[in-house]
């Protein structure tokens, strides 16, 4: 199964896809996007060879209508954002319905939405005391973080200490959920188009 992964810091997530087992020979990463030229993830695209485009208005970046006839010739399935702070515009949408799928890492619905990304999620499950969070892998629709739940993992966290000592354990349940779930569409054990 082709796949565009589409970040804009760290890449932990891109790395975790190209070197999980469970999409070994079954998942190829065509092509990773950013709307940061010199972000971390675009390094870890180029140690494995693939081919990255920068999306935005500045000279040298392209388009999302390029950016569509691109990934149409590069015969992507599966588009995953995974980091990507910015709203996918409608026309991309369009293009590939039910094809795009976003890690967030917190039990959506709780702590999704505008604002709700990085150390602000972690610190806000943080001080609200709750005993659980996780991470959930969801279609994306037009509104942040409110497509379709596809799946999700809970870990207890109620011994953790601190924002970060979340971030650090909610990380490592993304690194084998989204892999996890990329392997299921590539099986056709879940199907995007029927939820
Ligand atoms: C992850 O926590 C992901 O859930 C969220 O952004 C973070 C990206 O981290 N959407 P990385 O760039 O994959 O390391």
């Amino acid at each position: 199964m082709n796949i565009a992964v589409f970040v804009s810091g760290r890449g932990s997530n891109l790395q975790a896809i190209l070197e999980s087992d469970y999409t070994k020979n079954i998942v190829t990463v065509k092509a990773v996007i950013s709307d940061k030229i010199d972000c971390a993830a675009f390094q870890i695209a180029c140690k494995f060879s693939i081919p990255t485009f920068t999306i935005g208005k500045k000279p040298g970046n392209i388009s999302y209508n390029e950016l569509i006839s691109s990934l149409k010739n590069l015969e992507i399935e599966i588009i995953v954002l995974a980091g990507f702070l910015k709203l996918i515009p409608i026309e991309f949408l369009d293009s590939f319905q039910n094809k795009i799928i976003n890690i967030h890492p917190a039990l959506l619905p709780l702590y999704g939405g505008p604002g709700m990304y990085g150390m602000n999620v972690h610190r806000a499950v943080f001080n609200s005391g709750d005993k659980y969070s996780g991470a959930t892998v969801h279609l994306v629709n037009e509104v942040y973080d409110s497509g379709q739940v596809i799946a999700q993992e809970k870990i207890d966290i109620s011994e953790l200490g601190s924002p970060d000592e979340i971030a650090e354990k909610v990380l490592n349940v993304e690194h084998k959920l989204l892999p996890t779930v990329l392997r299921k569409i590539a099986e056709g054990k879940i199907d995007l188009q029927k939820l």
